[in-house]
């Protein structure tokens, strides 16, 4: 099983993915968790390139589908095919809303590698954190490149959208609410929609 937080800079979705990771594994599942972009060696050298470089908007989509690829084929193909729980934070429609919605490259391009980086593989369950940007923006401590204030209304946009297109796969949770009531949230809904725990 595939799970993936999604959500603006800001939105708690590290916060909450760990919480679910530390609940199931306390529960006896097989579960791990990965942050995108990173996870693997190559992914992580990928992040600090992406986080601190200036690059042009074609080369950030490909190192983020790059470093993608790297994460799928060593560890998520695997460990999904030995029949374990793997917890995402972020995957790849964070692409989609950042650099396809935000960016404004063609999405059925972003879409398309998506799909090549991940060998076709799709979650079973999203968690999206919505929450305004500016609420958002004050909760992030060490703002990059992409804590924008016009650009993640673009990206917050974008991942809306994406619910309302795939309502089967995308969960929309409000995030501007306590940590707990999330999370009380979040762990209902997998309960209902998976029958995991
Ligand atoms: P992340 O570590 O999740 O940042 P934060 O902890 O602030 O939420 O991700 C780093 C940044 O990379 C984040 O600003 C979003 C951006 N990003 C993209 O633009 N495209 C992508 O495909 C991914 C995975 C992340």
């Amino acid at each position: 099983m595939l799970i993936t937080f999604e959500g603006i800079d800001g939105s708690g979705k590290t916060t909450q993915s760990r919480r679910l990771f530390n609940y199931l594994k306390e529960k006896g599942l097989p579960v791990h968790i990965f942050r995108e972009p990173g996870g693997t060696q190559l992914a992580e050298s990928l992040r600090k390139i992406l986080l601190e470089e200036e690059l042009d908007e074609r080369g950030e989509l490909l190192l983020f589908e790059a470093a993608r690829a790297d994460l799928c084929s060593k560890k998520l193909l695997p460990l999904l095919d030995a029949g374990e729980i793997v917890i995402l934070d972020r995957f790849t429609d964070s692409t989609l809303a950042y650099q396809g919605y935000g960016r404004g490259i063609d999405l059925e391009l972003v879409k398309t590698l998506n799909t090549f980086s991940t060998f076709g593989l799709r979650p079973d369950i999203t968690f999206l954190l919505d929450i305004d940007v500016e609420t958002a923006l004050e909760r992030v401590r060490e703002k990059t490149r992409f804590d924008e204030p016009l650009f993640l209304e673009k990206v917050r946009r974008g991942f809306l959208e994406i619910a309302r297109e795939e309502p089967d796969r995308v969960v929309l949770i409000g995030s501007k609410r306590s940590e707990d009531e999330v999370f009380e949230d979040i762990v209902r809904v997998l309960k209902d929609r998976t029958g995991l725990i």
